[in-house]
């Protein structure tokens, strides 16, 4: 049997142009789409038992990507006042101590994957804790929630709080283990990527391995961080004095390449935009977190001169909300002079990010043979949003879901066409399923 998603249907499209049916019909059969376009020509190809769901006047976008975001920082957002290194020791660690608590990790990914379907995110780069049963109950809660993720075990095993250092061979035994269990499961739904913190935290020893691992499992992935903030540049000067940069620290490490994801990325030399271009790594741009950690601005002009692929990450909880309507605007904002355009922002949020992770065949935009990955919008829900803005030319609507959009006006969230989140039906959710912020706080 067959869906058709009546709706006002906006994508990009991996020719570069943008498609636009206002009373647009997509055809979904098995999570993919079939066929896309006007209403008036899909009608005829459907037959009597064919399912239409009629989002009527909504629009329909591809769902967004999330390139960036710490599940096990989600209650502790909103912790102010200091930069990088000592928000991670004063905040931070402490939060992710509390992991070693399986109630605790059970309750938060919950959380986490209703909140990232709610915000519209249907694929999310996620970085968890050093725990191994922590980071397997994040996966399990992915699994049954139904979001796409790209996701790893935390590794640290130098300059760590006891609590949060796993020795070299043993965390790489574990994060092997759980890539053999996870990397691929619900067909590709669920990857694996393998998560060195950041250099300060990691020896040489366990980047390698890192890598190593890598080229072991193909379409697994590295994510990392990456020159975010100048005091752990110099911190990482001091702790590998022979290498050129932070990025020659990895390039020694074997880090660099395809499927090598690194947030920030803030302070590089040219060299160091090279050597990410010519390696074909991806960069996780956090304009939430970098404006509310004061970590800098990132270098958009000269990162899209090199042509190297770049999405947007929330960074919760660096970035305080699971929103990348917000990370988009907050793109913008950032820059001090120049301007990035509504069609930019959103290919940041969607095909560009999809392009990141290479998964650009599968995922980042509507167009035949692709996985149905879709949100749904209703701008009206939102008090402040015009009610006519969906009857504005393309390049002003997507203005208003970049500067006005939030997680209100997401009506329903889709992943391979099944449907993970619906605002109609999650007030009875919160009140039955989802669990109480009372009972978080006792854990
Ligand atoms: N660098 C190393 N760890 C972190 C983290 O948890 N958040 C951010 N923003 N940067 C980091
Ligand atoms: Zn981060």
């Amino acid at each position: 049997m067959l869906t058709c998603y009546r709706g006002h249907i906006i994508s990009p499209t991996s020719a570069g142009k943008w498609i636009e049916f206002r009373q647009g019909a997509m055809v979904v059969s098995e999570g993919k789409i079939l066929d896309i376009g006007d209403w008036q020509d899909i009608q005829s190809s459907l037959s009597a038992n064919d399912k239409v769901i009629d989002y009527d006047k909504n629009l329909i976008v591809p769902g967004l990507i999330d390139l960036h975001v710490h599940l096990v920082q989600m209650a502790a957002a909103g912790k102010w006042g200091v930069t990088l290194l000592d928000w991670l020791n004063d905040y931070i660690f402490p939060a992710e101590i509390k992991f070693k608590k399986h109630d605790h990790a059970k309750r938060l990914a919950k959380w986490f994957f209703l909140e990232l379907a709610k915000n519209g995110t249907t694929l999310a780069c996620v970085l968890n804790t050093i725990h191994q049963e922590a980071t397997d109950i994040a996966f399990e809660s992915a699994q049954s929630m139904g979001n796409r993720v790209i996701m790893g075990q935390n590794l640290m095993d130098v300059n760590s709080p006891d609590e949060l250092t796993v020795p070299c061979n043993e965390a790489l035994k574990q994060t092997e283990e759980l890539c053999k269990k996870w990397h691929g499961a619900d067909n590709n739904r669920i990857l694996y990527a393998f998560t060195p913190r950041f250099a300060p935290t990691c020896s040489m020893q366990l980047l390698s391995g890192a890598a190593d691992l890598k080229l072991k499992y193909p379409g697994t992935y590295i994510h990392t961080h990456l020159a975010e903030n100048l005091a752990e540049l110099e911190l990482v000067k001091k702790i590998f004095p022979q290498n050129r940069s932070y990025v020659d620290v990895y390039k020694s490490a074997g880090l660099l390449g395809k499927n090598s994801l690194f947030a920030h990325s803030i302070y590089l030399d040219e060299k160091d935009i090279l050597e990410l271009s010519q390696s074909g790594s991806a960069i996780a741009h956090c304009p939430s977190s970098n404006f509310f950690l004061k970590s800098g601005v990132f270098p958009i002009e000269r990162i899209n001169k090199a042509n190297i692929a770049v999405g947007l990450g929330s960074d919760v909880a660096a970035g305080v909300e699971l929103s990348i309507f917000k990370a988009m605007k907050d793109a913008v904002y950032i820059q001090p002079s120049q301007w990035i355009s509504p069609k930019e922002c959103f290919y940041f949020a969607t095909l560009g990010a999809a392009r990141a992770v290479n998964l650009d065949h599968l995922i980042g935009s509507l167009e035949h043979g692709k996985d149905a990955d879709f949100i749904v919008l209703d701008p009206a829900l939102k008090s402040s949003i015009t009610d006519d803005l969906l009857d504005h030319q393309l390049d002003d609507i997507l203005s208003g879901l970049v500067y006005l959009g939030d997680d209100r006006i997401v009506s329903a969230t889709y992943v391979r066409g099944k449907c993970i989140y619906e605002q109609e039906k999650f007030e009875t959710l919160q009140k039955t399923d989802y669990f109480s912020k009372a009972e978080l706080r006792r854990h």
